[in-house]
């Protein structure tokens, strides 16, 4: 049983520090296969995504344990010793990102179809799409995905949409193919600029990460990186920094870098949320006469779906009218339903959600459904008022690290079982 239970109702004051990126942190994981030498991770966040990928990482081959808290030893494998196991890549969307590094260093890959959030069908059509233009073959065989590839060449691919997902692997396996690759309409997340720089770090000739063309010029060896630090996690930034205007409250955010929240910095002034930055560090207050606001998700720097959910919590204490447009991923309002437990106003038609904000909240017995939604009513049952238990909240302790610590310093009155 994983629950979260909350006595809500007052507001968080205080500092919060952010850990590393769990999003750059899977990716660069997945990434540092390819290296030629052992190598060490440092900011890693210890939460279950990263735990499971470690397993299934080992699995495969490599060496790899925690130096420190934070910090990861690599030993990358000379050849591959078994399959990425149906059991544990389940769990993990982002398995799927050892496709293009295990085809680029040994050839071959076989990943189960992998599993995770269940927030929209999430097809895997653009990374097939870039890793055959490489001169991969890759196929589906009763739910695995097979991969097998010579030498790989470099290419010119468009993406018909900037997937994070797709953007990663064919970078990735680009590094270590013969000639230029020029990838066309790629995602501009931080956290493939982040995971350009690793690459970078190794060795690799990526240019461009950041902007709509990445370039790659394939290298025969990645064994330059002795150690790379991952960016903060801005989704666990923004989740404390929405939280803190929910309650009302007055928080410090430490260990942020404020250009990736920008377009949440935004949406909170335009609600009349007070939003101070620093070099790395946010302050949130929230001011007295908030506003509603319309919401768009989009791709990066768009507003990011992975605080949509936070953000309908939030905008169901304004009182007026809110809508959210979700752009990204089609089932990504299921939260709306247990948020109406709560005591929240929201009709949902299609991608939009209409929140009529302003009555109080109270606290209820809910169910997380996928993580962001977790977080959504994590910050839910902390400005309602009374007890708010939250059940299946394995889904909130895949991607937010020390939640219950956090919090408590934050002065919230929160167990996590
Ligand atoms: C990543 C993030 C996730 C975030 C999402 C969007 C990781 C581990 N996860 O997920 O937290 O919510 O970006 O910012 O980094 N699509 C296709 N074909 C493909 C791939 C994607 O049509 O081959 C579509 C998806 O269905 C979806 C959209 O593209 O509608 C965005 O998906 P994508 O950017 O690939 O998300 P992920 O990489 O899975």
């Amino acid at each position: 049983m994983h629950k979260v239970i909350i006595k809500g109702g007052r507001p968080l004051e205080g500092k919060v520090r952010i850990s590393g990126a769990k999003n750059a942190s899977l990716a660069i994981l997945c990434a540092s296969l390819m290296a030629d030498k052992p190598l060490v991770l440092e900011n890693i966040p210890y939460i279950n995504d990263v735990k499971v990928l470690i397993e299934i990482i080992g699995t495969i081959g490599a060496k790899i344990y925690w130096q420190d808290y934070q910090s990861l030893y690599i030993e990358p494998p000379e050849k591959i010793n078994g399959d990425a196991p149906y059991e544990l890549v389940k769990k993990l969307r982002a398995s799927n990102l050892l496709l293009g590094p295990m085809l680029a260093k040994f050839g071959c890959a076989k990943v189960s179809l992998p599993g995770g959030c269940n927030i929209g069908s999430r097809p895997m059509d653009l990374h097939f799409k870039g890793l055959r233009g490489l001169g991969a073959e890759v196929s589906l065989e009763r739910g695995h995905i097979i991969g097998r590839a010579g030498k790989l060449t470099g290419t010119q691919i468009y993406l018909d949409f900037p997937s994070v997902g797709a953007t990663e692997n064919i970078m990735m396996a680009a590094c270590l193919a013969e000639g230029q690759t020029i990838i066309e309409n790629v995602a501009k997340e931080p956290e493939i600029v982040d995971l350009a720089n690793f690459l970078n770090a190794m060795g690799a000739k990526v240019r461009g990460a950041g902007t709509d063309i990445i370039k790659i010029e394939g290298v025969t060896s990645l064994d330059k990186c002795q150690r790379y630090s991952i960016i903060p996690d801005r989704i666990e930034a923004g989740t404390y920094m929405v939280a803190a205007a929910a309650t009302r409250g007055n928080v410090l955010i430490e260990n942020v870098i404020p250009k990736h929240v920008e377009p949440l910095i935004a949406k909170l002034r335009e609600a009349n949320v007070d939003v101070e930055e620093s070099e790395d560090t946010i302050t949130v207050t929230a001011g007295k006469q908030l506003k509603p606001v319309d919401i768009k998700t989009l791709p990066y720097p768009g507003f990011p779906t992975d605080l949509q959910s936070q953000m309908m919590v939030f905008l169901s204490t304004v009182p007026g009218t809110s809508v959210i447009i979700e752009n990204i991923f089609e089932n990504r309002f299921q939260v709306a339903d247990e948020l109406k437990r709560l005591g929240a106003k929201i009709k949902v038609e299609g991608r939009m959600a209409v929140i009529e904000g302003g009555s109080s909240l109270h606290g209820a017995h809910v169910k997380a459904t996928d993580l962001r939604a977790g977080a959504a009513l994590v910050i839910a049952g902390l400005a309602a008022s009374g007890e708010t238990h939250i059940s299946n909240a394995i889904y909130i302790y895949r991607g937010y690290q020390d939640i219950e610590n956090k919090l408590k310093l934050l002065g919230a009155e929160v167990r996590c079982l």
